[in-house]
């Protein structure tokens, strides 16, 4: 079994063997797949199939050190550790202070929008039926990651606030047929040139943020759980509907959601701006 290292190396260990590479484009800026790298945060709730847990130990621009669950029960931890001239990072997991695995990953910028990935995996010296069999199951898993990461890439980036066009046009808008839409619930409204979330709470249309303070992941299609929270899926930070305030005490606040205004008897609803100023 491949010995101890020194934590935050970027040496290769010597009794590792590559099992497999793997090879792929992602159609966004390099800057954001390093943001990603970084992101230490989002393993158990973007790739819940993959991760269970992760409680971080340190992290800083030279990448992050954490205790992760796997599935089944497993933990062990993860360094992830950038190598900023060489453009790669090494994935490094460990047990009892001994060195399980690597996976070398190197980005590089192929176009102003496209970056591209190539990974290496490295294991203990096993046969090489097992070797190929191993192999081919870390290029399974990485797939499945780099899409769920690809896909959240490409809403962080499309959401980028930067992006969006035009002032803010606070005008009430009118829905439609209470009725109607009603029976459309839940879904996407704009309203003040941002997006927001109407659904039912119990019997009562409730309007909140579309989209997540923290690093604007979807909102759009969280349930609201029975205590009138939504829980990000990118991240798992969890957010009142009603009022806006984080409900996990990390500060952050749902951007502020227009009033509704519904009359039953007239069949109406619309949104219109609130008259708090901390509010649209
Ligand atoms: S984007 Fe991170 S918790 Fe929502
Ligand atoms: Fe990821």
């Amino acid at each position: 079994m491949p010995d101890a290292m020194p934590l935050r190396s970027l040496d290769r260990h010597p009794d590792l063997v590559r099992a497999a590479t793997y090879a792929r484009e992602i159609p966004a800026p390099i800057a954001a797949v390093w943001e990603n790298v970084h992101d230490w945060e989002h393993l158990p709730w973007l790739h819940d199939q993959a991760f269970t847990k992760i409680a971080l130990r340190e992290a800083g621009a030279w990448g992050w050190h954490a205790d992760v669950g796997f599935p089944g029960e497993a933990e062990a931890d993860v360094e992830l550790v950038i190598d900023h001239e060489a453009a790669c990072y090494v994935a490094r997991t460990r047990t009892d202070g001994m060195v399980r695995g690597e996976t070398w990953t190197r980005l590089t910028r192929l176009a102003d929008d496209r970056t591209g990935v190539e990974v290496e995996f490295l294991l203990p010296a096993m046969p090489a039926a097992a070797r190929a069999q191993a192999g081919a199951a870390m290029v399974a898993l990485y797939t499945g990651l780099w899409d769920q990461d690809a896909e959240m890439i490409r809403v962080r980036e499309a959401s980028d606030p930067a992006r969006r066009a035009g002032p803010a046009d606070r005008a009430p808008v009118a829905l439609g047929a209470w009725s109607q839409v009603r029976a459309s619930l839940p879904r996407v409204v704009e309203f003040g040139g941002a997006r927001f979330v109407l659904a039912l709470r119990g019997d009562r249309p409730v309007v909140f943020a579309a989209e997540c303070p923290h690093w604007r992941g979807p909102l759009e299609a969280c349930a609201i759980e029975d205590d009138g929270s939504v829980v990000c899926p990118w991240h798992g930070y969890r957010f009142d509907v009603e009022t806006g305030r984080s409900r996990d005490g990390r500060g952050l606040r749902l951007r502020p959601a227009p009033r509704i205004e519904l009359d039953e008897a007239a069949d109406t609803i619309r949104l219109v701006a609130s008259g708090n100023p901390e509010q649209v």
